[in-house]
């Protein structure tokens, strides 16, 4: 598994890819398109009826306007700091905003959902969020809307082509499915979490070919997280007296990454250079926990904004307790990462 940036320029060239300075004249930022759960939703589940929402403050507490904007971080996510990788005008839409029109298809489109992962029963509890199914069907419907505005069904599939895809699961079928307490079905159909894994990656490979019949030639797939060290884990998982993070999960994770990178080996071999399993940086989890300074943060554990210990519980509301120093702090809420943590990935050279 490579870093996000490496993979970008792996999938792009990397004379694509920010070289300090102003782009190659004749430049055109290729489309970005987003799909996956909270590191990936960039406002979708603001038009949905779910209990995964980032639409009230403190969300979006560092941003410009200080507003949320349904970003799952107090300002910019992953997606954001592709597009400025890319040189995009602005990051992808959401795919749901009224605003998904014109000009605009033409940086892409965000399918992306808080809560979604590879299986349907993931985040059953969470309500109605896009699952992965639903998102590729909008992603076909996205398809017709951009031949529209570019003169043609093949004018859209050349412009697909080029496109830089992000496919960002795998998490939340662990951390909300199969070890969601107090009880997980999952968990008891598949005693050993090497079975789980197996379904996860066979769900993901019917996903990414599809993803290949509709056209994607350029796909980021980011491995898991490093779940096991979230506060909301450490908040509820006994097993982290200490602040450590919970072994289990951390087995699990790694296990799930390593056979993603087999599935992509497995992929590419059969269709060429198409996909780059990426590891985000929560990944390098491990690297900021046993040197945070190095990377400019003091707080590893905690969470900037929730409640109880490490504020690992609940979500992240007004109510909430909220921390001054955001810069600091790798986690922004129970969940997920601070602006700070994305904006620590290495920038191209
Ligand atoms: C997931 O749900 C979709 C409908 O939204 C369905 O077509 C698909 O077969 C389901 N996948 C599995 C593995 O059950």
């Amino acid at each position: 598994m490579v870093g996000l940036v490496v993979g970008l320029a792996i999938l792009l060239g990397c004379s694509l890819v920010d070289r300090v300075g102003a782009p190659d004249p004749g430049y055109v930022p290729p489309l970005l398109l987003v799909f996956g759960g909270s590191r990936g939703d960039s406002g979708n589940n603001n038009y949905l009826d779910t209990t995964v929402k980032a639409d009230s403050p403190p969300y979006g507490i560092d941003s410009p306007t200080g507003q949320p904007t349904g970003r799952f971080s107090n300002y910019r996510n992953l997606p954001d700091f592709l597009s400025v990788a890319l040189k995009l005008p602005e990051p992808p839409s959401p795919y749901l905003s009224p605003q998904l029109n014109g000009e605009r298809l033409l940086y892409g489109a965000n399918f992306a959902s808080g809560g979604a992962g590879i299986l349907n029963d993931t985040g059953v509890q969470q309500g109605n969020i896009i699952r992965i199914p639903k998102q590729l069907l909008a992603f076909q419907q996205y398809k017709k809307k951009l031949a529209a505005v570019v003169g043609g069904t093949k004018q859209a599939e050349q412009l697909v082509n080029k496109g830089l895809f992000l496919f960002a699961v795998g998490s939340a079928d662990f951390t909300d499915n199969y070890f969601s307490p107090p009880f997980s079905a999952r968990a008891s159909q598949y005693t050993v979490p090497d079975e789980f894994v197996d379904l996860l990656i066979s769900e993901l490979s019917n996903y990414l070919l599809r993803l290949y019949e509709l056209g994607a030639r350029r796909t980021l797939v980011t491995g898991a997280s490093q779940f096991g060290c979230l506060p909301a884990q450490l908040a509820t998982r006994g097993s982290t007296a200490g602040g450590e993070c919970d072994p289990e999960l951390v087995n699990a994770a790694s296990l799930f990454n390593s056979e993603l990178n087999r599935l992509v080996q497995q992929l590419n071999g059969r269709l060429g250079l198409v996909f780059v399993a990426a590891a985000n940086s929560v990944t390098l989890y491990t690297a900021f926990r046993s040197n945070p300074e190095a990377y400019g943060f003091t707080e590893t554990r905690v969470a900037c904004c929730g409640q109880g210990p490490y504020n690992g519980l609940g979500q992240c509301t007004p109510a909430s307790n909220l921390c001054p120093n955001r810069d600091e702090y790798v986690f922004w809420d129970p969940t997920n990462p601070t602006t700070g943590l994305w904006g620590s990935l290495p920038k191209p050279s």
